[in-house]
């Protein structure tokens, strides 16, 4: 069965990578979530798609330039203009602790260098437990190459928006037991390659709902979609 994973919450209906998001994720019956996590200016793991704070919150500037004191006084506003805060990974895992849902942690890593993110991510996870839950993600390859090293038991997988030739070879090299490709990049063809290979294919974002059937009858691994209520109502039909 094809496995549905929750971007950034559930970013198709609700506030991107909000507590609330993921909860309605739960409630949608997904079986994963996915969030991005950056660095605060005092070295806490927050949950935030962005470098800056700007297109999200209320405030302005970079994570990196405030402490985590500082980032909670921010407001993320509901359509129905309820606030809610920026969490961060502890205040995400608390909650996961509630559930057995998945999580796909992507490293916001490629744009600035967060000094030991990946060290702190892996602490985290041991503290909690939560090695089998966890899938490690982000486009700077280096960052989940340092995670394996850290931790070979807590999976990893390339994220990545190029053609790739023959994906899978390139994630048995670097440790990977799956891949995270656009799936504007993808076809039938490398999905079923990749995972007769022994390699997971979940693409993002798949939002579309011709994209979803055609996912789901190739029983590709995972999907990552905004839409998560709509994604589980089509793979019950299939
Ligand atoms: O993990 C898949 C997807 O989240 C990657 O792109 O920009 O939404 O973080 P982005
Ligand atoms: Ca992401």
């Amino acid at each position: 069965m094809t496995l549905i994973f929750a971007h950034r919450g559930s970013a198709g209906t609700h506030p991107e990578n909000t507590m609330a998001a993921y909860v309605e994720a739960e409630r949608a019956g997904a079986d994963g979530i996915e969030l991005d996590v950056q660095l605060s200016k005092d070295g806490q793991l927050v949950v935030i798609h962005d470098e800056t704070i700007n297109r999200t919150t209320n405030g302005k500037g970079y994570v990196k330039d405030y402490t985590l004191n500082e980032l909670k006084r921010f407001n993320i506003l509901t359509k129905q203009q309820h606030i809610l805060k920026i969490p961060t990974l502890e205040e995400v895992f608390d909650w996961l602790k509630t559930n057995d849902l998945y999580c796909n942690i992507e490293l916001k890593t490629s744009k600035i260098r967060y000094d030991f993110i990946e060290e702190k991510v892996i602490a985290l996870i041991k503290r909690y437990h939560f090695e089998d839950r966890m899938l490690i993600s982000s486009f700077n390859h280096y960052s989940i190459i340092q995670c394996y090293r850290l931790a070979p038991e807590v999976e990893i997988a390339p994220l990545y928006s190029e053609v790739l030739f023959m994906p899978w070879v390139y994630a048995k090299s670097i440790q990977a037991k799956g891949i995270h490709p656009n799936v504007k990049t993808i076809n039938d063809a490398l999905i079923q390659a990749s995972m007769e290979n022994g390699i997971a294919v979940r693409p993002y974002t798949v939002d579309k709902e011709e994209d979803m059937k055609r996912l789901f009858k190739l029983q590709c691994s995972a999907i990552i979609t905004d839409y998560p209520e709509k994604a589980v109502t089509l793979r019950r039909k299939h």
